[in-house]
């Protein structure tokens, strides 16, 4: 397939180094940027035989199979429905929409014509994120009870994203939708968002949007998410992801502190890691950062979901989700209630999860738990399932 890029900023740049950085079949051939100094200068850094300043050029000239929306959020909209308009198989970069209705029309674009819209939600395929989430449908974290992902740093770098308008809000929709999706991935895709409870504020920068924010997901089988965002972060990009379940957890630490720490006085020029705020002292840079944050694995799965006339992992379905998710956590932030996640199309499980909640010791006791002493005794911790007496047994 011959691709086309549309932006050729920030994002554009980390796509494009994943897709020219591989040897793959498919290849990226055309860029579209409103300035065509800057497309013309992408092209040459890229090596593309086309680039252009008129999008509809770009998305419908012949050889295009594939549309990458790498633009402002306000534009993902019209940038879908040029690409839907035009049979392209289209994918668009988080957040899908600036809101959910937004999200929907997209998504029904795409799916009234036929053409495969891929959510580009690269922390969903990111190398620790899939290990984990396999150990979690394995069953070794037995029933998931809560996830929680912080994604925090200084603020975003272009001015669109700190105007509300453009953007469609600050830190939630911005930083929110990548922990929205990773924690929804790990409480189960099919279990249904009920409503949300946040708490946003504009601590620190003079705009109309909110730089810091906490909110928690209840989800209909009585698990719950939790996500932290920040514009306000000092110290680079954290990134980290906890999940705990009935019979373990995972920590995961995806930007900062993972494993490769440097010093330096300050000598040199190197490129440290995105949103690093310093290149002297202790500093903790990312191997290779297209990999670690999931673009590598990420183009891998749409590709091969087109090939194979499959659905990719995070689909425009999963972007309108989440903005579905925000919407009710920007109700909540301003109502100070929880407030219901609205979604016109709920396609996975209905009911509650009827799990057995309680683990069982024998016919007449549930076993609380088991505890190991210092001095090595055991004993066990039951409850009684008529009664309700709670006793201790020891071993
Ligand atoms: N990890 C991620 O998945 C990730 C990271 C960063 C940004 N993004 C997303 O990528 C998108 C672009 O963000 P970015 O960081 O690349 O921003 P950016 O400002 O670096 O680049 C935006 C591009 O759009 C172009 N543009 C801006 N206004 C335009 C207009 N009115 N008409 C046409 N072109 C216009 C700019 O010239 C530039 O080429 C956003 O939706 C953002 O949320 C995703």
């Amino acid at each position: 397939m011959k691709i086309a890029m549309l932006g050729s900023g920030f994002i554009a740049r980390f796509y494009a180094d994943s897709l020219i950085g591989q040897r793959r079949i498919d290849t990226l051939h055309a860029v579209y940027s409103r300035n065509v100094e800057k497309a013309k200068q992408f092209a040459s850094d890229y090596k593309l035989p086309l680039y252009s300043d008129n999008m509809d050029e770009v998305v419908n000239h012949p050889e295009i199979d594939l549309v990458v929306i790498s633009l402002p959020n306000d534009l993902h909209l019209a940038a879908v429905e040029a690409c839907a308009k035009a049979g392209k198989h289209v994918l668009c970069t988080k957040p899908l929409g600036r809101t959910a209705a937004e999200a929907k029309q997209m998504l029904d674009m795409v799916e009234q014509t036929g053409v495969m819209g891929g959510y580009l939600e690269d922390l969903c395929y990111t190398p620790k994120f899939s290990k984990s989430l396999a150990s979690v449908k394995g069953g070794s974290l037995g029933r998931i009870l809560w996830a929680k992902s912080r994604e925090a740093h200084p603020g975003p770098h272009s001015n669109w994203f700190w105007n509300k308008e453009q953007s469609g809000g600050g830190a939630i929709v911005d930083l929110g939708c990548h922990c929205i999706e990773i924690t929804r991935n790990y409480i189960g895709k099919d279990i249904r968002p009920v409503s949300v409870m946040c708490w946003a504020a504009t601590q620190v920068h003079p705009i109309d949007a909110e730089d810091n924010a906490i909110g928690m997901i209840k989800y209909a089988n009585g698990a719950m998410a939790q996500f932290e965002v920040s514009w306000c972060f000092r110290g680079g990009m954290d990134l980290r992801d906890e999940v705990m379940g009935t019979e373990g957890t995972i920590w995961i630490n995806n930007f900062l502190r993972t494993g490769f720490d440097m010093f330096t006085t300050g000598q040199g020029d190197g490129y440290v890691a995105e949103k690093a705020e310093s290149k002297t002292g202790w500093l903790f840079p990312v191997g290779d950062e297209v990999n670690e944050l999931g673009y590598n694995h990420m183009f891998t799965d749409m590709f091969e979901a087109i090939e194979q006339q499959r659905s990719p992992f995070e689909t425009f379905y999963d972007g309108y989700i989440v903005n579905a998710i925000i919407d009710a956590a920007y109700a909540s932030a301003k109502s100070g209630q929880w407030e219901d996640v609205q979604i016109e199309d709920w396609r996975g499980a209905t009911g509650d999860d009827n799990a057995e909640r309680f683990r069982s010791f024998d016919e007449e006791y549930y076993l609380i738990k088991e505890e190991i002493l210092p001095h090595g005794d055991r004993k066990l911790i039951l409850k009684n399932k008529n009664t309700g007496e709670v006793i201790v047994k020891d071993l």
